[in-house]
């Protein structure tokens, strides 16, 4: 059997708690089969020439990982540069955010040639390779140009933009060219599938050739939508273990007479965090029945800090957060807690089967994981409601959630005030739905669903 490859930006010990769905789902995956995960060791080198050093090599469990170190001008350009202040911005449909800085492209080609550099030594001819994420578009360009023949698959965990939005990336010709150097190219939504196309026939004047096989630049690809998943039976189980249940035994009886209404995130701009605080506030404002009786507690881990767009979003929150706090909050009542850090792993499925209402409402997402999770995590008894921006990957998959449209403060706040006082039965058959959903197309199914589509693709070379 071929061993599995996987390379993204992101590396993380699978029997470690991860900030950020990528990590978490190849983790997940890996840990069944086994195989090597190449990519980033995290740490910054200041001075000198870039990952030079020796490859970092770890066993953790039946997965090895490889990592190199990144130098501070690599780092800078490639990932919070290109990577961060460029695609990120604009794969969510964020123009304004992004900064086409003419020196960020230079980083990123280089640590892309780098990566291929340090891997290629590393690889068996069997061996199928799994690329991850915005980071590491070009890679498998870069591969080939060395010499490599193995397959080659690639994952978009983020949306792919609309063509029209696409084409302000200065090398957005340049992208979607490497794209066409893989075998297969997976991405989140129906919706991102039909951006890719979009793109290949109006701009790249490719051609579909049916069966997901597209032709363009004198290559062709198979691409198709792959809707990532979570390990349900491995969240189950954490949700029954004792830090789980010791944080549902806090939640519930620190909020035994109030409503829990719950978001977890990273605190990032597509997330839509102040705008579901502003549709919080709305519900206090027009329902003044929640006020002492619904309790909004967001936790936004910290990510990215040093790209300027993070920061602002933070200082805006926590203005926002002081505010409603200020104008509602009773002694013995705060409407909003703010939680700025990472919550342990552990203890987040205890945390949402405590919530009456999971709020899942990003202006911009590739999937969402914690939807998936929350649903996973609910007490089917007497399950809480998800409510679930449109907006999302997952909005395709989660038809049964509470969807809204996050741009709009009252429609949002209307539908917090449905959430809160929706009767059992109908949270009973809207929860036993999505949680049928989830197991139907979970993290096992997208890495077997993927990898057999790729191990199908025809080979280059
Ligand atoms: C998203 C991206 C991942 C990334 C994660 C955490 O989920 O799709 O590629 O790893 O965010 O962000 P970070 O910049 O800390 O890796």
């Amino acid at each position: 059997m071929s061993r599995l490859v996987v390379i993204s930006n992101r590396v993380a010990d699978p029997r470690k708690p991860a900030a950020g769905g990528l990590a978490v789902a190849i983790g997940e995956s890996l840990q069944q089969s086994g195989g090597l995960w190449f990519g980033w060791s995290g740490t910054v080198v200041e001075g000198g020439p870039s990952g030079e050093g020796e490859l970092h090599r770890q066993q953790a469990g039946k997965v090895t990982l490889a990592t190199i170190d990144l130098s501070r001008e690599d780092h800078d350009s490639y990932y919070l540069g290109y990577s961060n202040d460029v695609l990120w911005p604009v794969f969510h449909n964020r123009l304004d955010l992004a900064h086409f800085d003419a020196g960020f492209i230079g980083g990123y080609r280089r640590v892309n040639q780098l990566f291929a550099r340090k891997l290629l030594p590393l690889l068996q001819r069997d061996d199928i390779l799994w690329v991850h994420d915005y980071h590491l578009i070009p890679l498998a360009a870069e591969l080939r140009a060395m010499g490599c023949r193995q397959r080659i698959g690639f994952f978009l965990h983020i949306p792919l933009p609309p063509q029209i939005i696409m084409a302000a990336i200065p090398q957005h010709e340049w992208l979607m060219r490497s794209l066409f150097a893989y075998d297969l190219i997976g991405l989140q939504s129906h919706q991102d599938q039909e951006h890719f196309e979009r793109y290949v026939l109006n701009e790249a004047r490719g051609n579909a050739l049916g069966g997901d096989t597209y032709q363009a630049y004198g290559q062709t690809v198979r691409s198709s939508a792959f809707p990532i998943g979570i390990d349900v039976d491995e969240f189950m189980v954490l949700t029954h273990a004792k830090e789980a249940q010791d944080m549902y035994m806090t939640m519930k009886g620190e909020y035994s007479k109030r409503r829990l209404m719950l978001g977890i995130d990273r605190l990032d701009y597509s997330k839509g965090i102040p705008h579901r605080v502003r549709a919080f506030r709305e519900l206090l404002a027009h329902y003044p029945e929640n006020r002492r009786s619904a309790t909004l507690i967001q936790i936004a881990s910290p990510t990215r800090e040093t790209v300027d767009a993070y920061g602002d979003i933070r200082r805006e929150l926590e203005s926002l957060c002081g505010a409603i706090n200020g104008d509602y909050g009773e002694l013995d009542w705060m409407p909003v807690r703010y939680i700025h850090r990472m919550v342990a792993r552990k203890r987040v499925p205890g945390l949402c089967r405590a919530a009456a209402v999971g709020l899942v409402t990003p202006l911009r997402d590739g999937m969402n994981l914690v939807a998936k999770e929350f649903v996973a995590a609910q007490d089917p008894a007497d399950p809480g409601v998800l409510v679930l921006s449109r907006f999302a990957g997952a909005a395709e998959q989660m038809k049964e959630a509470l969807l809204v449209n996050p741009y709009d403060t009252h429609g949002t706040a209307e539908v917090m005030q449905q959430a809160l006082h929706m009767p059992l039965e109908e949270r009973r058959h809207r929860h036993q739905k999505l949680l049928q959903g989830i197991r139907e197309r979970d993290v096992h199914w997208w890495r077997s669903t993927f990898l057999k589509a790729l191990s199908e693709a025809i080979p280059v070379g």
